[in-house]
């Protein structure tokens, strides 16, 4: 019983990661980070939050997108990449999250 509660526990914590923080592209150590967002909202009662990160067309070129969840408790938004990043010099990213939670992410973009 105490070993499936702790194996739950432990695959509820690596789904978690792979759904609420997400990462396009690859980061080079010599990459500037070119914007950082946060966003966070308060939960919005039988409905989620729907929200999308825009970096517009900039000079530099994207080489990562990547999306922190600031909850680590499953409660957070799911990310997805919408148009743009790597490869691209704008981005938009979509947080969706999700009904009656609120959402607390931080949306970096790399690029040189
Ligand atoms: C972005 O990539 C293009 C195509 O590889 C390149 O021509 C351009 O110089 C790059 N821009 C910067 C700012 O490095
Ligand atoms: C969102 O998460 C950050 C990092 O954990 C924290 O500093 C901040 O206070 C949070 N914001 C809200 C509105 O909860
Ligand atoms: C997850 O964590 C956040 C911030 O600590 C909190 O506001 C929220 O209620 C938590 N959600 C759940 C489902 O525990």
């Amino acid at each position: 019983m105490r070993i499936l509660l702790v194996l739950s526990i432990v695959l509820a914590v690596i789904l978690g990661c792979h759904a609420y923080s997400a990462t396009w592209g690859r980061r080079n150590s010599n990459d500037y980070l070119l914007s950082r967002t946060l966003e966070a909202r308060n939960p919005i009662k039988n409905n989620y939050w729907n929200v999308n990160v825009n970096y517009p067309n900039g000079y530099y070129n994207i080489s990562a997108v990547i999306v922190y969840d600031n909850f680590k408790n499953n409660s957070g938004a799911n990310p997805s990449l919408y148009s743009g990043g790597p490869g691209y010099r704008f981005c938009t990213v979509n947080l969706r999250g999700q009904v009656n939670r609120g959402i607390n992410s931080t949306v970096e973009i790399w690029g040189r």
